[in-house]
């Protein structure tokens, strides 16, 4: 009685509620609405979501009344009335109607994806968010990347910035922005400055892949760690990498692309420089067509191609290391239209190459004799007791060894390429490696992933970001807890989902799904 007495209280047009939804979903929170009318008991609600509905007088239990803070949203979640997912979606929604993006919760800030340019990273800015303190302004970017560059210099301690989200969250925009401002306030313009930046583009070309879910997802993951001298000005940075999709090479999935460098090099590649790779459009190369998918909506491949050309020259790449990377380049395409035809051999089952002049293009390209090419991908050697034996294999092997072959290529290439950057922008480190310098760290990887099919790429992302979870939930709530206890505070420890268990399964030694995995994959099929 007195809930339905409450419930009619709050029930006048205008008010904002939450609503029960009780959907079976996934997800299920009630979601926020607004009365637009009330008839004798009987609601009518119109919800987050837009959506309209009449609520029966009898079934007004299912409204609940909203906190002021709520109406009108927060800065900072930590001042929810409403602390529950309800409150935070809500909070995130009604602030992103309003093109406000940001939102901390304590020391973190939330970001959501605009899919839109919003006039919020100019030089004003960069100005405005420098040496100020978090909650002066409104949360921004810039405010975090401020506030690691001040605790760096005031503290003398190193930073590291941690992005996590699913894919296409806007992890590597949100880098791209923590980095630009620290290059800014950095203040010295230099040379070393613009080659930081410029390395970005380098890593994209050759680690950013069209897929389903984001045009340009990075395929890889990066901790950039960018260091800086007793007066804050940048010195260098260096580029770790891990994990780089190498499949994605030789094949993509419907409506996804393979690496963004192999396709602007064929668009704005010279027409002399394309003759002598023998190179022509994306459609004769199997390895770029495979998800029916050859160019990006917004993604210019002709500058880009461009772009990188100068961004390397930025970053001291030889022409003749520019060119050699050309080279490889065009030896996985050539090599991706070798094709085999199954044989009979002494009542054996092998396989031959069919005659194409990709193979004399491939082995031209990658300075390798053609025959020894063909019989290393037709054939397999096997050691028994000390002898190298060597039998033909089928069809299927074959391509197997082909895409093996050029995975490696291009993995090496880009292990290359990312080794070769470090030497330039890593300068500190090379030239005076006693130099102690303090550094702000940015952690940057592939974002959670669920497709209609997953695989071992898939595994390998999501192992990663459950351990990036982790890391978070140990922060946040364990360590943060532990101290409370510990100093005896009065505190009611709050509960929270821990993913130990998940990790667990996936990779605690000995019994875990990789070992399953690794240890199947050890045996010949
Ligand atoms: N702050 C932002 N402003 C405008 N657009 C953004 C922003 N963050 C992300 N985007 C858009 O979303 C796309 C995906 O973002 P990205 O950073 O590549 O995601 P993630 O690295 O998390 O997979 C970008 O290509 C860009 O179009
Ligand atoms: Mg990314």
């Amino acid at each position: 009685m007195s809930q339905s007495v409450s419930n009619a209280a709050i029930c006048l047009q205008g008010n904002h509620v939450w609503f029960e939804t009780n959907t079976s979903g996934e997800f299920n929170a009630p979601i926020g609405a607004v009365i637009r009318q009330v008839v004798s008991g009987n609601v009518l609600l119109l919800d987050d979501e837009g959506k309209e509905q009449w609520i029966d007088a009898s079934n007004i239990n299912s409204v609940r009344p909203m906190h002021p803070t709520s109406v009108k949203g927060v800065d900072d979640m930590i001042r929810i009335g409403d602390l529950n997912e309800a409150g935070i979606l809500h909070n995130l929604l009604i602030r992103y109607q309003e093109n406000i993006i940001y939102t901390y919760t304590g020391s973190i800030l939330v970001a959501v994806n605009p899919y839109q340019l919003l006039p919020l990273y100019t030089t004003e800015h960069i100005n405005l968010y420098t040496k100020r303190r978090i909650g002066d302004l409104p949360p921004h970017i810039f405010a975090i990347a401020d506030n690691c560059y001040f605790n760096l210099r005031k503290n003398r301690e190193d930073q590291c910035c941690i992005i996590s989200g699913e894919s296409g969250a806007g992890k590597t925009e949100s880098t791209k922005l923590l980095l630009q401002f620290l290059a800014a306030v950095s203040g010295q313009h230099m040379w070393i400055e613009q080659q930081i930046l410029e390395a970005t583009p380098i890593l994209e070309a050759f680690g950013n892949a069209k897929t389903v879910k984001n045009d340009n997802s990075s395929r890889f993951g990066k901790y950039i760690e960018i260091y800086f001298n007793e007066d804050g000005i940048m010195q260098g940075a260096k580029i770790e990498q891990y994990l780089l999709e190498k499949s994605r090479v030789c094949g993509q999935a419907q409506d996804e692309r393979n690496y963004h460098i192999l396709y602007s090099m064929l668009m704005g590649m010279s027409t002399e420089k394309k003759k002598l790779l023998s190179l022509g459009t994306a459609h004769e190369y199997d390895f770029l067509t495979k998800g029916n998918c050859t160019s990006c909506e917004g993604h210019d491949d002709v500058k880009h191609y461009a772009d990188i050309c100068s961004a390397m020259k930025i970053l001291m790449f030889a022409d003749s290391e520019q060119w050699d990377v050309n080279k490889l380049l065009a030896a996985i395409l050539h090599l991706g239209n070798l094709h085999f035809q199954a044989a009979m051999y002494d009542n054996l089952d092998c396989c031959e190459l069919m005659e194409s002049s990709h193979l004399s293009m491939a082995t031209k390209l990658l300075e390798v004799n053609p025959l020894e090419l063909e019989n290393a991908m037709t054939h397999r050697s096997i050691l028994i007791r000390g002898e190298s034996v060597t039998t033909p294999v089928s069809k299927a092997q074959a391509a197997g060894s082909r895409d093996a072959l050029v995975k490696g290529i291009y993995d090496h290439l880009f292990v290359w390429i990312v080794n070769k950057m470090n030497t330039v922008i890593n300068t500190l480190a090379t030239n005076n490696p006693g130099n102690v310098c303090r550094s702000i760290g940015l952690l940057d990887i592939f974002g959670f992933e669920n497709f209609n099919s997953n695989s071992f790429e898939q595994l390998c992302i999501n192992l990663a970001n459950e351990h990036l979870q982790q890391f978070f939930v140990r922060c946040i709530f364990k360590q943060e807890q532990a101290e409370y206890v510990q100093e005896n505070i009065a505190w009611q420890q709050i509960e929270f989902t821990d993913n130990q268990k998940t990790l667990d399964t996936l990779a605690v030694k000995p019994m875990n799904i990789v070992s399953l995995i690794d240890e199947e994959s050890k045996f010949p099929k």
